[in-house]
């Protein structure tokens, strides 16, 4: 039998570069070795977004096209909404005894979350305990290996805790699923901020068109110290050329660039046409491809996947009941 993947979005808004190189390029190499599960997180989207359902509704369909447009094939991949899926739910309330309200304010990523969002006077605990709602997630369909981004590391190292200290306690159920992160753990946001995110608003998304993409690629940080094009330029900490180093096929030619911004014989004009053209390039057959893709077509692809990954959650309660002795 094949090993399962499990992987997640929180439908909050589309999906951009980070979530790509983060998560979404492993997805799509590793659907033909994995049986591969995608979860739209409606309900881990609501714990930091209670009071908009609307926001999340909008962009369950979003996220299912992202994940079909960049490659995630539905005969492979089964992609699923978590709301239809009570189990995890029940999961939840059983794995959240097996936690510490201390061990989840020690999560690095829920931390900064908490920060980002000003939750540290009012916390609510709905998102205080989306970890333990992320371990159910993945272990709800028994995952060995998670496909994501570097700051959802912790949230994996967390259900490998609640599965052993299950397994310790009731009998043998889970896998320690082990986390598996991207060639490109972390994208920088387009003002230099340590990583792209919807929230922040410094993202690039996989749907934005032509013109969107040319505006942001004008807005980015380039060199803070340099005032005219023919002042010496700094190549370290420049955010065009970060995302150069990663889209730019041809090494050498980006070395010239390198050199001649150095020496203050190129301006940021000019550089940010090369990238404007690299990322254009990567982003047309995704765009191509998610014009092909009707809400219908979206709909129909959850709804399937939906009822398969509700089949196997459920024999996995069973077992997780059998095993705590409940009826
Ligand atoms: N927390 C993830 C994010 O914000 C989304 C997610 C929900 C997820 N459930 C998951 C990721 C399970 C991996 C596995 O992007």
């Amino acid at each position: 039998m094949k090993k399962r993947i499990l992987t997640g979005d929180r439908p909050t808004g589309p999906l951009h570069l980070g979530h790509y190189f983060g998560s979404l390029a492993n997805r799509v190499q590793l659907q033909d070795e994995f049986d591969t599960y995608v979860l739209v997180a409606d309900v881990q989207a609501l714990t930091d977004n209670f009071d908009n359902p609307e926001k999340v509704k909008e962009n369950v369909l979003e996220v299912v096209k992202d994940n079909l447009a960049v490659g995630v094939n539905p005969k492979k991949a089964t992609i699923f909404l978590q709301s239809a899926i009570p189990e995890i739910a029940e999961l939840t309330v059983f794995f959240a005894n097996l936690v510490t309200v201390s061990r989840l304010q020690r999560n690095p990523t829920v931390k900064d979350e908490m920060k980002q969002k000003n939750m540290q006077e009012s916390l609510p605990l709905g998102f205080l305990m989306y970890p333990v709602s992320q371990a159910a997630d993945i272990l709800a369909v028994k995952a060995n290996l998670v496909p994501v981004g570097e700051d959802q590391v912790p949230h994996i190292e967390q259900t490998r805790e609640i599965a052993r200290s299950f397994n310790k306690i009731y009998g043998n159920v889970f896998p320690e699923p082990a986390a598996r992160v991207g060639e490109m753990p972390r994208l920088v946001g387009l003002d230099g901020k340590a990583k792209m995110s919807k929230s922040l608003g410094n993202a690039i998304y996989l749907k934005d068109s032509v013109e969107e993409l040319k505006k942001k690629i004008n807005k980015m940080y380039t060199d803070p110290t340099r005032i005219k094009a023919t002042d010496p330029g700094h190549i370290e900490g420049n955010v065009v050329f970060m995302y150069l180093d990663i889209f730019m096929k041809n090494k050498a030619m980006l070395d010239s660039l390198k050199d001649d911004y150095k020496k203050g014989q190129l301006g940021d004009v000019v550089i940010k046409d090369y990238l404007f053209n690299e990322i254009n390039n990567f982003l047309t057959p995704i765009r191509q491809k998610r014009e092909t893709i009707s809400d219908k077509d979206a709909m129909e692809v959850l709804r399937d996947g939906t009822e398969r990954a509700s089949e196997v959650t459920r024999e996995t309660m069973r077992e997780v009941r059998k095993a705590m002795r409940l009826l």
